[in-house]
Protein backbone atom coordinates (compact mmCIF):
# COMPACT_ATOMS: atom_id res chain seq x y z
CA UNK A 1 0.00 0.00 0.00
CA UNK A 2 1.08 3.54 -0.62
CA UNK A 3 2.18 5.39 2.07
CA UNK A 4 1.50 9.07 2.01
CA UNK A 5 5.11 11.06 3.94
CA UNK A 6 3.89 14.84 3.81
CA UNK A 7 2.16 16.81 6.04
CA UNK A 8 -1.54 18.09 5.57
CA UNK A 9 -3.07 14.95 6.17
CA UNK A 10 -6.45 16.13 7.84
CA UNK A 11 -8.30 14.17 5.90
CA UNK A 12 -7.68 10.92 7.59
CA UNK A 13 -8.94 12.06 10.88
CA UNK A 14 -10.96 14.88 11.17
CA UNK A 15 -11.51 15.35 14.72
CA UNK A 16 -10.84 13.92 18.24
CA UNK A 17 -12.52 11.74 20.01
CA UNK A 18 -14.74 13.93 21.72
CA UNK A 19 -15.10 15.86 18.12
CA UNK A 20 -12.97 18.57 18.17
CA UNK A 21 -11.86 19.74 14.88
CA UNK A 22 -8.41 18.53 14.09
CA UNK A 23 -5.58 22.11 13.73
CA UNK A 24 -2.77 21.35 11.50
CA UNK A 25 0.49 22.55 12.21
CA UNK A 26 1.83 20.04 9.64
CA UNK A 27 1.68 21.75 6.79
CA UNK A 28 3.84 25.34 6.77
CA UNK A 29 1.43 27.54 5.17
CA UNK A 30 0.57 31.65 5.27
CA UNK A 31 -1.26 31.75 8.80
CA UNK A 32 -3.11 34.78 7.40
CA UNK A 33 -4.65 32.14 5.21
CA UNK A 34 -6.26 33.06 1.93
CA UNK A 35 -6.40 36.57 1.19
CA UNK A 36 -9.33 38.47 0.17
CA UNK A 37 -8.15 39.38 -3.34
CA UNK A 38 -7.60 35.60 -4.18
CA UNK A 39 -11.26 34.58 -3.15
CA UNK A 40 -12.52 37.04 -5.43
CA UNK A 41 -10.28 36.09 -8.00
CA UNK A 42 -11.12 32.25 -7.61
CA UNK A 43 -14.83 33.61 -7.15
CA UNK A 44 -14.72 35.55 -10.69
CA UNK A 45 -12.63 33.06 -12.47
CA UNK A 46 -15.82 29.91 -12.01
CA UNK A 47 -17.36 31.13 -15.46
CA UNK A 48 -13.98 30.95 -17.57
CA UNK A 49 -13.63 27.62 -16.28
CA UNK A 50 -15.86 26.18 -19.99
CA UNK A 51 -12.44 26.98 -21.52
CA UNK A 52 -9.23 25.08 -21.34
CA UNK A 53 -6.69 27.23 -19.94
CA UNK A 54 -3.96 28.79 -21.16
CA UNK A 55 -0.84 26.27 -21.87
CA UNK A 56 1.58 29.19 -21.10
CA UNK A 57 -0.01 30.94 -18.27
CA UNK A 58 1.08 33.97 -19.99
CA UNK A 59 -1.03 36.55 -18.15
CA UNK A 60 0.36 34.94 -14.65
CA UNK A 61 4.09 34.90 -16.25
CA UNK A 62 3.89 38.33 -16.95
CA UNK A 63 2.53 39.76 -13.85
CA UNK A 64 5.47 37.34 -12.10
CA UNK A 65 7.83 38.44 -14.29
CA UNK A 66 7.08 41.82 -13.36
CA UNK A 67 6.35 41.25 -10.04
CA UNK A 68 10.24 39.32 -9.63
CA UNK A 69 12.01 41.73 -12.03
CA UNK A 70 12.92 38.72 -14.67
CA UNK A 71 12.37 37.59 -18.44
CA UNK A 72 8.97 36.37 -18.72
CA UNK A 73 10.33 33.66 -20.60
CA UNK A 74 11.95 32.52 -17.83
CA UNK A 75 8.87 31.24 -15.94
CA UNK A 76 7.13 27.57 -16.43
CA UNK A 77 4.16 27.23 -13.97
CA UNK A 78 2.93 23.91 -12.68
CA UNK A 79 0.25 22.15 -10.38
CA UNK A 80 2.33 23.05 -7.55
CA UNK A 81 5.57 22.92 -7.28
CA UNK A 82 6.04 19.37 -6.42
CA UNK A 83 4.49 18.96 -9.95
CA UNK A 84 7.30 20.86 -11.41
CA UNK A 85 9.66 18.82 -9.95
CA UNK A 86 8.08 15.77 -11.72
CA UNK A 87 8.29 17.48 -14.86
CA UNK A 88 11.79 18.90 -14.72
CA UNK A 89 12.60 15.03 -13.55
CA UNK A 90 11.30 13.96 -16.65
CA UNK A 91 12.22 16.51 -18.88
CA UNK A 92 16.14 16.08 -17.69
CA UNK A 93 16.31 12.71 -16.61
CA UNK A 94 19.36 13.03 -14.67
CA UNK A 95 21.57 9.53 -13.25
CA UNK A 96 23.21 10.63 -10.37
CA UNK A 97 21.84 13.52 -8.27
CA UNK A 98 23.39 14.69 -4.80
CA UNK A 99 20.53 15.25 -2.09
CA UNK A 100 20.68 16.90 1.29
CA UNK A 101 19.64 14.81 4.23
CA UNK A 102 17.34 15.37 5.73
CA UNK A 103 15.37 17.55 3.60
CA UNK A 104 11.99 17.47 1.50
CA UNK A 105 11.01 14.25 0.14
CA UNK A 106 9.20 14.95 -3.32
CA UNK A 107 12.86 15.51 -4.74
CA UNK A 108 13.75 11.79 -4.14
CA UNK A 109 10.75 10.75 -5.57
CA UNK A 110 10.57 12.62 -9.32
CA UNK A 111 14.34 11.45 -9.62
CA UNK A 112 13.55 7.92 -8.88
CA UNK A 113 10.66 7.82 -10.87
CA UNK A 114 13.27 8.30 -13.69
CA UNK A 115 15.46 6.04 -12.18
CA UNK A 116 17.77 8.43 -10.86
CA UNK A 117 20.56 7.43 -8.03
CA UNK A 118 20.53 8.99 -5.12
CA UNK A 119 23.98 10.19 -2.92
CA UNK A 120 22.82 12.05 0.19
CA UNK A 121 24.91 14.78 2.13
CA UNK A 122 23.91 14.33 5.68
CA UNK A 123 23.68 17.58 7.16
CA UNK A 124 24.87 17.04 11.00
CA UNK A 125 23.34 18.53 14.19
CA UNK A 126 26.86 19.40 15.21
CA UNK A 127 26.75 21.89 12.91
CA UNK A 128 22.84 22.74 13.40
CA UNK A 129 22.02 20.91 9.89
CA UNK A 130 23.26 23.48 7.93
CA UNK A 131 25.40 23.18 4.92
CA UNK A 132 28.96 22.95 5.03
CA UNK A 133 31.95 23.56 2.72
CA UNK A 134 32.56 19.97 2.43
CA UNK A 135 29.76 19.36 0.06
CA UNK A 136 31.91 21.01 -2.29
CA UNK A 137 34.00 18.06 -2.76
CA UNK A 138 30.63 15.45 -3.11
CA UNK A 139 30.14 17.56 -6.02
CA UNK A 140 31.68 15.06 -8.79
CA UNK A 141 31.95 15.00 -12.66
CA UNK A 142 29.75 11.93 -12.06
CA UNK A 143 26.77 14.44 -10.40
CA UNK A 144 24.07 15.21 -12.63
CA UNK A 145 22.11 17.41 -10.43
CA UNK A 146 22.50 18.99 -6.58
CA UNK A 147 19.52 20.26 -4.74
CA UNK A 148 19.48 22.66 -2.21
CA UNK A 149 16.67 23.35 -0.56
CA UNK A 150 16.65 26.99 0.93
CA UNK A 151 15.60 27.68 3.53
CA UNK A 152 15.57 23.55 4.03
CA UNK A 153 12.76 21.82 4.90
CA UNK A 154 12.17 21.14 7.45
CA UNK A 155 15.32 22.11 9.04
CA UNK A 156 14.55 25.83 8.59
CA UNK A 157 18.36 26.63 7.89
CA UNK A 158 19.43 28.69 5.50
CA UNK A 159 22.62 27.88 2.85
CA UNK A 160 24.77 31.23 3.05
CA UNK A 161 24.76 33.49 -0.51
CA UNK A 162 28.84 32.51 -0.82
CA UNK A 163 28.83 29.16 -0.20
CA UNK A 164 25.54 28.49 -2.45
CA UNK A 165 27.79 30.70 -5.25
CA UNK A 166 30.57 28.30 -5.00
CA UNK A 167 28.09 25.15 -5.20
CA UNK A 168 26.98 26.74 -8.42
CA UNK A 169 30.60 27.49 -9.36
CA UNK A 170 31.13 23.69 -9.19
CA UNK A 171 28.17 22.30 -10.45
CA UNK A 172 29.10 24.37 -13.53
CA UNK A 173 32.36 22.99 -13.76
CA UNK A 174 31.49 19.74 -13.51
CA UNK A 175 28.11 20.17 -15.95
CA UNK A 176 26.25 19.42 -13.20
CA UNK A 177 22.40 21.48 -12.74
CA UNK A 178 22.18 22.80 -9.83
CA UNK A 179 18.33 23.03 -8.10
CA UNK A 180 17.64 25.56 -5.92
CA UNK A 181 13.94 25.35 -3.43
CA UNK A 182 13.50 28.72 -2.45
CA UNK A 183 9.51 28.20 -1.83
CA UNK A 184 10.40 28.98 1.83
CA UNK A 185 12.16 32.50 1.23
CA UNK A 186 9.50 34.77 1.50
CA UNK A 187 8.96 33.66 4.80
CA UNK A 188 12.53 34.25 6.14
CA UNK A 189 13.46 37.80 7.85
CA UNK A 190 13.89 40.64 4.84
CA UNK A 191 17.39 41.42 6.72
CA UNK A 192 18.25 37.39 5.46
CA UNK A 193 16.28 36.69 3.13
CA UNK A 194 18.13 36.81 -0.94
CA UNK A 195 17.57 35.10 -4.35
CA UNK A 196 19.61 33.36 -6.55
CA UNK A 197 17.40 35.24 -9.75
CA UNK A 198 20.17 37.83 -10.09
CA UNK A 199 22.21 35.13 -11.47
CA UNK A 200 19.73 32.77 -13.59
CA UNK A 201 20.90 35.47 -16.36
CA UNK A 202 24.53 33.97 -16.75
CA UNK A 203 23.84 30.49 -15.51
CA UNK A 204 21.76 28.23 -17.93
CA UNK A 205 21.88 25.17 -15.63
CA UNK A 206 20.67 26.92 -12.76
CA UNK A 207 17.21 26.27 -11.83
CA UNK A 208 14.79 28.35 -8.98
CA UNK A 209 11.92 26.59 -7.49
CA UNK A 210 8.90 28.68 -6.43
CA UNK A 211 5.33 28.23 -4.88
CA UNK A 212 2.35 30.65 -4.62
CA UNK A 213 0.73 27.45 -2.69
CA UNK A 214 3.21 28.19 0.96
CA UNK A 215 2.99 32.13 0.19
CA UNK A 216 -0.43 33.13 -0.35
CA UNK A 217 -2.04 29.82 1.49
CA UNK A 218 -3.31 28.41 -1.75
CA UNK A 219 -1.89 24.33 -1.29
CA UNK A 220 -5.84 23.40 -2.55
CA UNK A 221 -5.35 25.19 -5.50
CA UNK A 222 -1.98 24.16 -6.17
CA UNK A 223 0.28 26.65 -8.22
CA UNK A 224 4.44 26.60 -8.38
CA UNK A 225 6.86 27.45 -11.09
CA UNK A 226 10.49 27.51 -11.73
CA UNK A 227 12.89 29.95 -13.09
CA UNK A 228 15.50 28.86 -16.17
CA UNK A 229 16.78 30.87 -18.19
CA UNK A 230 17.52 28.35 -20.98
CA UNK A 231 14.81 28.20 -23.88
CA UNK A 232 15.67 24.58 -24.59
CA UNK A 233 15.14 23.03 -21.00
CA UNK A 234 11.89 25.00 -21.54
CA UNK A 235 10.66 23.35 -24.40
CA UNK A 236 11.34 19.97 -23.09
CA UNK A 237 9.45 20.83 -19.89
CA UNK A 238 6.42 21.65 -21.90
CA UNK A 239 6.94 18.36 -24.12
CA UNK A 240 7.30 16.38 -20.41
CA UNK A 241 3.80 16.51 -19.58
CA UNK A 242 0.32 17.98 -20.44
CA UNK A 243 -0.69 21.25 -21.57
CA UNK A 244 -3.18 22.03 -19.30
CA UNK A 245 -1.60 21.63 -15.60
CA UNK A 246 -2.58 24.67 -14.33
CA UNK A 247 -6.15 25.11 -14.07
CA UNK A 248 -7.99 28.38 -15.14
CA UNK A 249 -8.31 29.10 -11.07
CA UNK A 250 -5.17 28.75 -10.22
CA UNK A 251 -3.69 31.36 -13.19
CA UNK A 252 -6.52 33.98 -11.90
CA UNK A 253 -5.64 33.19 -7.94
CA UNK A 254 -1.72 33.86 -9.04
CA UNK A 255 -2.54 36.76 -10.70
CA UNK A 256 -4.90 38.37 -7.64
CA UNK A 257 -2.14 36.91 -5.29
CA UNK A 258 0.72 38.95 -6.67
CA UNK A 259 -1.42 42.09 -5.69
CA UNK A 260 -1.46 41.54 -2.23
CA UNK A 261 1.36 43.28 -0.85
CA UNK A 262 -0.66 44.47 2.21
CA UNK A 263 -0.99 40.98 2.91
CA UNK A 264 2.59 39.82 2.51
CA UNK A 265 4.00 42.56 4.63
CA UNK A 266 1.14 41.71 7.41
CA UNK A 267 2.58 37.95 7.18
CA UNK A 268 5.99 38.76 7.57
CA UNK A 269 5.53 40.70 10.80
CA UNK A 270 3.11 37.79 11.94
CA UNK A 271 5.53 35.26 11.21
CA UNK A 272 8.64 37.21 13.16
CA UNK A 273 6.79 38.02 16.46
CA UNK A 274 5.42 34.15 16.25
CA UNK A 275 8.19 32.16 15.70
CA UNK A 276 9.49 33.92 18.19
CA UNK A 277 7.25 33.53 20.97
CA UNK A 278 7.12 29.43 19.87
CA UNK A 279 11.26 29.67 20.17
CA UNK A 280 10.87 30.79 23.30
CA UNK A 281 8.17 28.08 24.76
CA UNK A 282 9.96 25.03 22.87
CA UNK A 283 13.25 26.16 24.80
CA UNK A 284 11.57 26.84 28.02
CA UNK A 285 9.95 22.84 27.75
CA UNK A 286 13.46 22.17 26.96
CA UNK A 287 13.41 21.48 23.39
CA UNK A 288 16.73 22.08 20.77
CA UNK A 289 15.82 24.61 18.33
CA UNK A 290 17.41 24.28 15.11
CA UNK A 291 17.30 26.81 12.08
CA UNK A 292 13.41 27.63 11.99
CA UNK A 293 14.21 30.92 9.46
CA UNK A 294 11.04 30.37 7.52
CA UNK A 295 7.62 30.36 8.80
CA UNK A 296 8.07 26.48 10.29
CA UNK A 297 10.13 25.30 13.72
CA UNK A 298 11.83 22.74 13.59
CA UNK A 299 13.31 21.43 16.77
CA UNK A 300 14.49 18.14 18.61
CA UNK A 301 12.06 17.40 22.08
CA UNK A 302 13.21 13.49 23.53
CA UNK A 303 10.36 13.19 25.65
CA UNK A 304 7.68 12.52 25.94
CA UNK A 305 8.52 10.30 23.21
CA UNK A 306 5.67 9.77 20.68
CA UNK A 307 4.46 13.99 20.99
CA UNK A 308 2.99 13.60 17.73
CA UNK A 309 0.91 10.74 18.76
CA UNK A 310 -0.28 12.78 22.16
CA UNK A 311 -0.95 15.57 20.78
CA UNK A 312 -3.64 13.99 17.82
CA UNK A 313 -5.35 13.07 20.51
CA UNK A 314 -5.40 16.69 21.78
CA UNK A 315 -6.65 17.95 18.38
CA UNK A 316 -3.53 18.95 17.23
CA UNK A 317 -1.51 17.48 14.29
CA UNK A 318 2.11 17.90 13.87
CA UNK A 319 5.29 16.80 11.27
CA UNK A 320 6.84 13.72 13.15
CA UNK A 321 10.38 14.17 11.18
CA UNK A 322 11.71 10.72 11.85
CA UNK A 323 10.94 9.30 8.93
CA UNK A 324 13.02 11.79 6.75
CA UNK A 325 16.69 10.44 5.97
CA UNK A 326 19.21 10.95 8.80
CA UNK A 327 16.52 11.75 10.96
CA UNK A 328 15.60 9.41 14.16
CA UNK A 329 12.86 10.40 16.74
CA UNK A 330 12.40 13.08 18.69
CA UNK A 331 12.66 15.42 15.69
CA UNK A 332 9.49 17.52 14.86
CA UNK A 333 8.11 20.43 12.85
CA UNK A 334 5.22 22.47 13.32
CA UNK A 335 4.56 25.49 11.55
CA UNK A 336 4.05 28.79 12.76
CA UNK A 337 0.56 30.26 12.84
CA UNK A 338 -1.63 32.88 14.79
CA UNK A 339 -0.95 33.41 18.51
CA UNK A 340 -4.78 31.90 19.46
CA UNK A 341 -3.49 28.64 18.11
CA UNK A 342 0.07 28.99 19.01
CA UNK A 343 -0.65 29.42 22.60
CA UNK A 344 -3.10 26.33 22.30
CA UNK A 345 -0.09 24.17 20.65
CA UNK A 346 2.24 25.32 23.90
CA UNK A 347 -0.59 24.38 26.05
CA UNK A 348 -1.16 21.15 24.51
CA UNK A 349 2.52 20.12 24.55
CA UNK A 350 2.58 21.08 28.59
CA UNK A 351 -0.55 18.72 28.87
CA UNK A 352 1.47 15.79 26.83
CA UNK A 353 4.39 16.15 29.32
CA UNK A 354 2.05 15.94 32.44
CA UNK A 355 0.48 13.13 31.19
CA UNK A 356 3.26 11.19 30.13
CA UNK A 357 4.81 11.97 33.79
CA UNK A 358 1.60 10.89 35.63
CA UNK A 359 1.16 7.51 33.78
CA UNK A 360 5.17 7.43 34.03
CA UNK A 361 5.78 7.24 30.47
CA UNK A 362 7.98 10.65 30.53
C1 LIG B 1 10.53 22.67 0.13
C2 LIG B 1 9.28 22.38 -0.63
N1 LIG B 1 9.27 22.56 -1.95
C3 LIG B 1 8.17 22.32 -2.68
C4 LIG B 1 7.00 21.87 -2.09
C5 LIG B 1 5.80 21.61 -2.92
O1 LIG B 1 4.90 22.67 -2.83
P1 LIG B 1 3.55 22.72 -3.63
O2 LIG B 1 2.46 22.60 -2.63
O3 LIG B 1 3.55 24.05 -4.33
O4 LIG B 1 3.55 21.59 -4.60
C6 LIG B 1 6.97 21.66 -0.71
C7 LIG B 1 5.75 21.18 -0.04
O5 LIG B 1 5.69 20.96 1.13
C8 LIG B 1 8.15 21.92 0.04
O6 LIG B 1 8.18 21.73 1.36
Amino acid sequence: MYTYVHGGDIYTQKQTADGKAMVDFSANINPLGLPSGVKNAIRNAIKQCVNYPDPFCRELAQATADFLHVDKDWLFFGNGAADVLFRLALALKPKKALLLAPTFADYEKALRSVDCGISYYNLQPKHAFTVQKDILRRITPRTDIVVICNPNNPTGQLTGRELLEHILAKCNAVGAYLLVDECFMDFVDSSRAYSMRNLLADNQKLIILKAFTKTFAIPGVRLGYCLNADGALHKLLHESGQDWSVSVLAQEAGRAALLEKEYLHESYLLIEEERQYLINQLKALGAEVYGSNANYIFFYMEKPVQLKELLHKQGYIIRSCANYHNLGDGYYRIAVKTRVLNRGLIKAIKEARKNALITGTY
